[in-house]
């Protein structure tokens, strides 16, 4: 195992060097306590060049220090054992031969690599905002959220401390608390916050839910006229699609308003769908729902042009009652969603 170490310390510090001999970036001499001063140096940002000087210095003695990387990541998954699942390369390995995985090991120095491409960039703004995008980036697929990197930050935090003892004094742990406040909020810009996630089963967000939620009840005393509107236009549009309707076919589109089967349909489908709406957090009931409505129109024989169109119909409408573009982005992901589990495309 020391060799398989040693091989990955080596290609992250090749990985360093030539990463430092990149066009437009700064050579940083971090052994030394003086920074090089860059035109970035003055910029304005969290970290002064006083912290940047510091981390730069913890960070160089304590890269070689080879228990570092491996210890900040097992004592990342001991504090959040569920975060574990995500690594699908050590997921099912026992806590307590992590250390000795070659696998959690790699993933140890993949993560020591990539802090050291961070530091490199940390005399110039705009670079390390470059590297923080291309990490939270990294991590997005994969359902990291910033509060994970703070959580992680505070290991690494603790890590320090124990490796490097006395160096690691109060202005160095400032630092490095600067430093990580820094690279949170940088990952942040392209990481998702958990209410941003779509759940893998439903492909709906927590906001997406919220927001369609919000804006229906906020037109709670309008709902059956809102419908009702729909199926005007809809019917208007493509009047073969009133043929479904057997009670109410051949009443003329504009008569329809005062006919009794008409508006006992319309309440119906307000109802229903007030009751869809109520339970979509719950995600169950959210499937559930879909499959209902599935099953109960796929006898009547409704195209899917027909469930767009009445989805796109939707959409005009709340626009019309003055809902806001980012709830009807929302209303937008969650019609899709419901028109591909009720006519799925093939
Ligand atoms: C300083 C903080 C971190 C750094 C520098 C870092 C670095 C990296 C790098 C370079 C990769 C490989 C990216 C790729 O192959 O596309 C990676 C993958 C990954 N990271 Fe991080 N990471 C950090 C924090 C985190 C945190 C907080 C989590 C939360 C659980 C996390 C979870 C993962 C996962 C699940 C993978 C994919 C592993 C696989 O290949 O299956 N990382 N990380
Ligand atoms: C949000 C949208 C909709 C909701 C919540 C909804 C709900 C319902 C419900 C609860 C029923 C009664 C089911 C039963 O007891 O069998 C029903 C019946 C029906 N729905 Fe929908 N529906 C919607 C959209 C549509 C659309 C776009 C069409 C397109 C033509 C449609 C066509 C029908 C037909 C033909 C019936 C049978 C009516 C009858 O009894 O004569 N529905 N709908």
């Amino acid at each position: 195992m020391a060799s398989f170490k040693l091989i990955v310390l080596l290609s992250v510090l090749a990985l360093a060097s030539a990463y430092s001999q990149m066009p437009g970036t700064t050579m940083t001499t971090v052994t030394t306590t003086t920074t090089t001063v860059t035109a970035d140096e003055d910029s304005q940002g969290l970290l002064n060049s006083f912290d940047r000087s510091i981390i730069r210095k913890t960070w160089d003695q304590a890269k070689r220090d080879g228990d570092v990387a491996p210890q900040v990541l097992f004592r990342f998954i001991k504090a959040h054992p569920e975060y574990q699942q995500k690594f699908s390369k050590f997921a099912g390995v026992p806590q307590s031969e992590l250390l000795t995985n070659g696998n959690f090991l790699a993933q140890a120095y993949t993560i020591l690599a990539g802090l050291n491409v961070v530091i490199q960039s940390l005399s110039s703004q705009e670079l390390l905002a470059a590297q923080l995008n291309l990490l939270g980036g990294a991590h997005q697929p994969r359902g990291v959220t910033p509060a994970m990197f703070e959580e992680f930050g505070v290991i690494i935090e603790q890590v320090l401390e124990e490796e490097l003892g006395g160096s690691f004094n109060a202005e160095a742990r400032q630092a490095w608390k600067n430093g990580i406040a820094a690279m949170v909020a940088g990952v942040s810009k392209t990481l998702k916050n958990p209410e941003d996630l779509a759940d893998p089963q439903t492909k709906l967000s927590r906001h997406q839910i919220r927001d369609v939620q919000r804006s229906w009840e906020s037109m709670k005393s309008g709902r059956n006229a809102l419908i009702s509107a729909i199926f005007i236009k809809l019917f208007k549009e493509t009047p073969r699609v009133q043929k479904h309707f057997a009670k109410f076919a051949n009443v003329p589109v504009d008569s329809l308003r005062g006919n009794a089967d008409y508006n006992q349909q319309v309440a119906l489908v307000a109802d229903r769908l007030d009751t869809i709406i109520s339970a979509m957090d719950d995600k169950l009931q959210l499937l559930g729902n879909i499959n209902y409505m599935k099953y109960t129109h796929a006898k009547r024989s409704i195209p899917r042009s027909t469930w767009e169109d009445f989805a796109r119909l939707l959409g005009e409408v709340l626009t019309s009652k003055g809902v806001s573009a980012s709830d009807m982005e929302s209303w937008k992901g969650v019609t899709a969603v419901f028109v591909n589990g009720i006519a799925p495309k093939n």
